[in-house]
C-alpha cells in the first residue's frame, strides 16, 4: 500500500485549500526556477529515468515521447497539448486533479513545455466538465496573477497556458481528433504519419499528454526520477490514480502504487465487492475499452500494464469497473457496444459499419435470439475491425466483445439454448438506447 509520504495528489478529495496558497503549502512551485535552470535535457532525462508511462490509456513512455520533439525550431512554434477530455467510461481521475490539485497540472505544464521548447500549452477539457473548467481557469488566473506563468514570469521562461472547452465527444479524446477540434473543426482523427511531433497543432510540432501524466512531473523532478521508479515494478513504475466503480461498497478514486493487487485495491479502498469477494463475476480493469477479466483470474491479479496484458486485458486508464454475479454480462457488453457505435466518427468502414453490426448482433444475443455459429462470426468481425482503422476507437470497440466471447461463451450459448426452447420468454431485457 502506498505510504502517505509517497503520495503526489495530497488534495485529491478537495479536503484542503485547492487555491495557490494551499498548493504552495503542499510544495507546489518550490524551486521551480532552479529546476528550469538545470536545462531541457535534464528534465527529459529525469522523466525518462522515472519510468513514467502515459496515463491516458496507451502507456507510452512519457520521456521518450518528449524526446521526439525537434531539438531546434525550424521557425514553427512548438506546442504542448494536455488531454483533459476524460471520456473513457468509468474514468474520473483527471477531473479530480483539475478540481482539487490544479497547480500540479499548471506547474507540470511549464516543465513539460520548457523541456520541449514550447512557449504555449493548451488544455483541452471535456465539454461536460463545466465546474472543472471554472476551477481550472481560476487556478490558471491565479498563477498568472502571481507571475508564475505568462510572458514575463518570475521563472524567466515565457509561457502561456490556454484552456479550451470541448463540446463533449468521446472521439475528441483521441489525440489527433482533439487537435482537429482545437483548430475549430469537427473532431475527426488524422491519419498518421505524420505524427504530431512533426505536424501537430496548426501544423507545428506538438506533444499531446494526459492530465495525470503532466501533473506528476513536478514531483518527479523535485523528488528525483529514481524515487518514482522505485515505486511499483520495473516497466510499471510510480503511483497511479485508480477510479473504482460498479459493484463495490464504496466507489472511489484513489492514488496507489502501480502493481497493487486488485483484491487489495478493492478491499482497502472501495469497501470490497458487494456481497463479498466470492460474489465477483468479472472486472473491466482499465476503462470500458479493455477486455474483461473473469473472477477466476482476479485472485492474484496485479494492477499494472504488463500483468494485465498477460491476462489479455490492459491497464488503460486504470478505471476499474467491478461486476458482481447479478450482472448480465452479455447485456453489459452490448451496452458498451452501443456506446462505441454511437461515438464512431464514421471515417473508416470497419469501424462505422462494424460497431453497429456488433451492437445489433449482441442485442439479439442478450435475448438468446441468435445462432451459435454467430458467436465465432462475431469474434471474427471484431478481429477485422481491430487494427484496421485510422484510430484506436476501432480496437476499443472490438476488445470488450472479444473479452466477452473469450470468457463467457457458455453464458451466450446457454442463453441461445433457453431462447430456442422458449422463443417468447417473459421480460426479455433490452439495452438502453
Ligand atoms: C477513442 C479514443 C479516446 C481517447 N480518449 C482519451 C482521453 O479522454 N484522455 C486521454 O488522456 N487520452 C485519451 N486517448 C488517448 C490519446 O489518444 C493519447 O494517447 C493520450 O492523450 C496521450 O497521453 P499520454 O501519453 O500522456 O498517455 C484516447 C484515445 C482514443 C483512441
Ligand atoms: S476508427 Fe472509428 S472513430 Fe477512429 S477514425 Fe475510424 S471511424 Fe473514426
Amino acid at each position: 500500500m502506498l505510504s502517505d509520504q509517497d503520495r503526489i495528489f495530497t488534495n485529491l478529495y478537495g479536503l484542503r485549500d485547492s487555491g495557490l496558497k494551499g498548493a504552495k503549502a503542499r510544495g507546489s512551485w518550490d524551486g521551480t526556477k532552479a529546476m528550469l535552470e538545470k536545462g531541457e535535457d535534464w528534465i527529459v532525462d529525469e522523466v525518462k529515468a522515472s519510468g513514467l508511462r502515459g496515463r491516458g490509456g496507451a502507456g507510452f513512455p512519457t520521456g521518450l515521447k518528449w524526446s521526439f520533439m525537434p531539438k531546434q525550431s525550424d521557425g514553427r512554434p512548438h506546442y504542448l497539448v494536455i488531454n483533459a477530455d476524460e471520456s473513457e467510461p468509468g474514468t474520473c481521475k483527471d477531473r479530480e486533479i483539475m478540481r482539487n490539485d490544479p497547480q500540479l497540472l499548471i506547474e507540470g505544464a511549464l516543465y513539460a513545455s520548457f523541456a520541449m521548447r514550447a512557449n504555449a500549452a493548451y488544455i483541452y477539457i471535456r465539454g461536460e466538465f463545466i465546474m472543472e473548467r471554472k476551477r481550472l481557469q481560476a487556478a490558471i488566473d491565479e498563477a498568472y496573477a502571481a507571475n508564475l506563468i505568462g510572458k514575463d514570469n518570475i521563472h524567466g521562461y515565457p509561457f502561456d497556458l490556454y484552456l479550451h472547452h470541448g463540446a463533449g465527444a468521446y472521439i475528441c479524446g483521441e489525440e489527433t481528433a482533439l487537435l482537429e477540434s482545437l483548430e475549430g473543426r469537427k473532431g475527426m482523427p488524422r491519419l498518421k504519419p505524420p505524427f504530431p511531433a512533426n505536424v501537430g497543432l496548426y501544423g507545428a510540432p506538438t506533444t499531446v499528454n494526459n492530465v495525470e501524466s503532466i501533473a506528476v512531473v513536478p514531483d518527479i523532478l523535485r523528488r528525483g526520477g529514481s524515487w518514482f521508479a522505485g515505486l511499483g515494478k520495473p516497466n510499471n513504475a510510480g503511483t497511479k490514480l485508480f477510479s473504482i466503480s460498479g459493484h463495490v461498497n464504496n466507489p472511489c478514486n484513489v492514488e496507489e502504487e502501480m502493481g497493487i493487487p486488485l483484491r487489495e485495491l478493492l478491499e482497502k479502498h472501495a469497501g470490497g465487492v458487494r456481497g463479498g469477494w466470492d460474489n465477483l463475476l468479472a472486472v473491466i480493469p482499465g476503462g470500458s475499452s479493455v477486455p474483461c477479466v473473469p473472477a477466476d483470474q482476479c485472485q492474484d491479479l496485479a494492477m499494472d500494464f504488463d500483468s494485465l496484458l498477460e491476462v489479455k486485458s490492459g491497464l488503460g486508464t486504470a478505471a476499474v469497473i467491478v461486476m458482481d454475479k447479478s450482472t448480465d454480462m452479455i447485456r453489459a457488453i452490448a451496452r458498451l457496444a452501443y456506446f462505441y457505435k454511437h461515438e464512431s466518427c464514421g471515417q473508416c468502414t470497419p469501424c462505422r459499419e462494424g460497431t453497429g453490426w456488433m451492437w445489433r448482433v449482441l442485442e439479439r444475443m442478450v435475448k438468446g435470439e441468435a445462432d451459435k455459429s454467430e458467436i465465432d462470426m462475431l469474434f471474427d468481425v471484431s478481429k477485422q475491425i481491430e487494427g484496421h482503422t485510422i484510430c484506436a476507437l476501432g480496437d476499443a470497440a472490438a476488445w470488450p466483445v472479444q473479452g466477452l466471447i473469450r470468457h463467457f461463451r457458455p453464458v451466450i450459448e446457454q442463453r441461445i439454448d433457453e431462447f430456442t426452447k422458449n422463443p417468447n420468454p417473459q421480460g426479455a431485457v433490452k439495452a438502453a438506447e
